[in-house]
């Protein structure tokens, strides 16, 4: 299917989806929230793709919700069209999403790259959260996602001042996991793609189950949880192949079954 808004590039078994809405610095737009929405739920659903890059592209990642279309909106506007809760679907993509990030991710835009598992970012990267400056706070995740992955006190310096840090103090917050010179950011991230799409597509799969599981419940129930996929995992043709490819001294294949 066709998009305006992103672009979608599949080079089995990754895929690329940039935002496309240059002019405005990729500001998210209903129309574009849609169709990466739709565009993630079309990959999801692929076989051939294991792994995807989000990005904004060589300049900027995205500069948040798209103030034009809120500026005039009631709440019970912003109510009934749940703009930002359509977004949280995002955070449901079962396979590997990394964010390949360079320029600004600001507001929304911060606030999707925080729903990503890995983060590249660019040397000259901004992340930040400037809802306060303009009246209102982070409505898709950005109060609840920054404290968990980065403590309260960066957490509260970033939503009350507004400021955007850099990739570097981001990275030192543990919000990115790797600082490169921007022209390579893209690259570094597919790479990144690749080498996780080589392995086994279930266990991938748990893994990141399991890992956001711990965000949401007490010890008990994510320890639980891990041990039922960690047994479950025993029905799958890739344990046997990844375990005898092992003891075989070869390179396992894995299949996703
Ligand atoms: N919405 C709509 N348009 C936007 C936009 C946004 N979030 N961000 C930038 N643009 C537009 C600008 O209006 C401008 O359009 P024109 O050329 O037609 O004037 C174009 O993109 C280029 O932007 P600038 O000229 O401002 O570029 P700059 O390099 O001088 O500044 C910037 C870059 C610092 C990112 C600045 O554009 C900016 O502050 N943008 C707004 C950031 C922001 O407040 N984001 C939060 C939005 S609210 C939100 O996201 C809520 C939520 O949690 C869901």
């Amino acid at each position: 299917m066709g998009y305006e808004n992103v672009l979608v590039e599949i080079d089995a078994p990754i895929a690329t989806v940039t935002l496309n809405r240059p002019k405005v610095l990729n500001a998210l737009s209903p129309d574009l929230i849609r169709e990466l929405t739709a565009a993630l739920a079309d990959l999801d659903a692929d076989e051939t793709v294991r792994a995807v890059v989000l990005t904004g592209g060589p300049k900027v990642f995205a500069a948040g919700a798209d103030i034009g279309d809120m500026a005039d909106r009631s709440a019970v506007e912003q109510l009934s069209r749940d703009q930002t809760g359509r977004w949280i679907s995002l955070a449901g993509f079962s396979k590997p999403l990394i964010a390949a990030v360079n320029g600004y991710a600001l507001g929304g835009g911060c606030e999707v790259m925080l729903m990503c598992d890995l983060v590249v970012a660019g040397e000259t990267a901004r992340l930040g959260q400037p809802e306060i400056n303009l009246g209102i706070i982070p409505g898709a995740g950005g109060t609840q996602r920054w404290p968990r992955t980065a403590g309260k006190y960066a957490a509260m310096e970033v939503m009350l001042s507004g400021a955007p840090v850099t990739a570097e103090r981001a990275y030192e917050l543990g919000i990115v996991n790797k600082v490169v010179p921007a022209e390579m950011t893209i690259e570094v991230a597919k790479r990144l793609a690749r080498q996780l799409a080589e392995k086994p597509p279930l266990a991938v799969r748990m893994a990141k189950e399991a890992v956001l599981k711990a965000f949401e419940s007490p010890l008990s129930e994510g320890l639980a949880s891990e041990r039922k996929s960690f047994y479950f995992l025993f029905a799958s043709e890739d344990q046997k192949e990844g375990m005898h490819a092992f003891l075989e001294k070869r390179k396992g294949v894995f299949k996703g079954r």
